[in-house]
This record gives structure tokens, sequence and C-alpha cells, in this order.
């Protein structure tokens, strides 16, 4: 059907054309014992609260140097907050910073071990619901979606959604979406080749549909056949 056809052409597509970015170098087959798993969700929610601002060019320097100062929430939990706004100075909206320092210091008194669910790593400081997907989907593969600004896009293509974007109820008509496609099986690599489909080709203008995985499932490439406004897009 449609939905796994969706499913089987992104992470096909996201195999061969995924870029090689510091956090995804522990990859999900490696991760195994419950250390992995921690260590993978340290790095991926550091990465994703560097990402909510800021390009990935710029994070990945950043990126590096964090892990390699603080490699685990146990070490981070020990910073000062002098300490990691220094490793911040240049990402911009501090805030983050603070965040991820209060959050590491809440998982550490709570034993040390990431929430292994989505309700509950929200309830750690800073975590919203888009780090709790994506920490929840790569870490730990539960078949939770993510949603950002690219993923709007993207769904909204493919279903062609024309609602405003910053609507409430278009942003929880997307979560709903994009809840059905997420791939039970690969939750992680899933969302991922969603954001990074709409990073590289599935872009605001001009998108590059000659080379989408998923052109021939796409509605807003279907009507723009007769309609060449129906690629384009607020979101
Ligand atoms: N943008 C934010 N997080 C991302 C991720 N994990 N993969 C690709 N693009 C992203």
């Amino acid at each position: 059907d449609e939905v796994a056809d969706i499913r089987a052409s992104l992470l096909k597509w996201y195999d061969v054309n995924q870029r090689d970015l510091p956090w995804r170098r522990i990859n999900q087959s490696d991760v195994n014992d419950d250390d992995e798993i921690d260590s993978k969700a340290y790095a991926v929610w550091v990465s994703e609260i560097m990402l909510q601002q800021t390009r990935v060019q710029t994070v990945i320097s950043y990126f590096n140097r964090w892990m390699e100062k603080w490699p685990t929430v146990h070490h981070l939990a020990q910073a000062s907050i002098e300490e990691v706004n220094e490793v911040w100075a240049g990402l911009g909206y501090y805030r983050r910073a603070r965040f991820l320092l209060e959050g590491a210091k809440m998982v550490v008194e709570d034993g040390g071990k990431f929430p292994r669910s989505v309700s509950d790593l929200r309830r750690v400081k800073g975590i919203g619901e888009y780090t709790a997907g994506a920490i929840a989907s790569i870490a730990f593969k539960e078949a939770v979606p993510v949603v950002d600004g690219n993923v709007i896009r993207v769904i909204a293509r493919l279903k062609t959604i024309s609602a405003n974007p910053k609507d409430i109820a278009t942003i929880k008509n997307v979560w709903r979406l994009a809840g059905q496609l997420v791939d039970s099986h690969r939750p992680g690599d899933f969302n991922q080749a969603v954001m990074e489909l709409g990073a590289t080709l599935c872009t605001p203008i001009s998108p590059n549909c000659s080379s989408c995985p998923v052109s021939a499932q796409c509605n807003a490439l279907l009507n723009s056949k007769h309609d060449p406004s129906a690629l384009v897009t607020r979101y």
C-alpha cells in the first residue's frame, strides 16, 4: 500500500544518501546494551538541542567539542554554568545550554539513566515534544514521530495540506499524520530520513522532485502538473 511504499522508499534513500554526522556514528545496530543506549540518547539529546536554532554545518564542530569535554551525562552534570556557556559561545539562545546542564543534573540525580519513553523524557528540563520524540525514536526505537519545520513541509506536500503552518491545528494534524507514517521497525532512521529529505531535496523553493524517493506518492507534485502553484509552500 501507499504508506508501506513511502516507508520503504524513504529508508532505502536514507541508507544511501544520509549525511555522515558525528551524532549518527553510533549506529542502531551497534547499540545493544543499556549503557550504549544511554550514550546514544545523550548524543541525540545534545545534537537535537543544538540543531533547534542552528544549521547542521555549524553544529558539527560545537557538538564535537562538547562531547570531548563532557562525553557522558555524568560528566556534564558536574560542569558549571560558566564552562557550559563557554563551550556554547557563538551558538546563541544560551538558555538551551542551561537546559542541557539542568537536564543532565536531573537525569543523574534520578540514577543516571535517561527515561525510556516520550512521556517520561518530557519531565526532563528543556525536553519538549520534538526532542523527546527524537531521543525515543533514534535511541530507544520507540515508534513515535518527530515534527520540525522540514517535516511539516514534506508532509504538507505529500498530503497537500495548505493551511497556515503556524496554526496549532495544522501542526497537530502534521503530528497525527507523521505518527501514522513512522516506520515501526526503524523509527529513528525514518524520522531522520524525513528531516533529511526536507533539508536537502524537499526545500521551500524549487524542490528537487526529480531526485525525490517519494515523488510517486506526492500529491503536491501530482497537482503541479495542472496547477504550477501546487509546489509553492508557506512552510
Ligand atoms: N535536523 C534536526 N535534527 C536532525 C536529524 N537528526 N537529522 C537530520 N536533520 C536534522
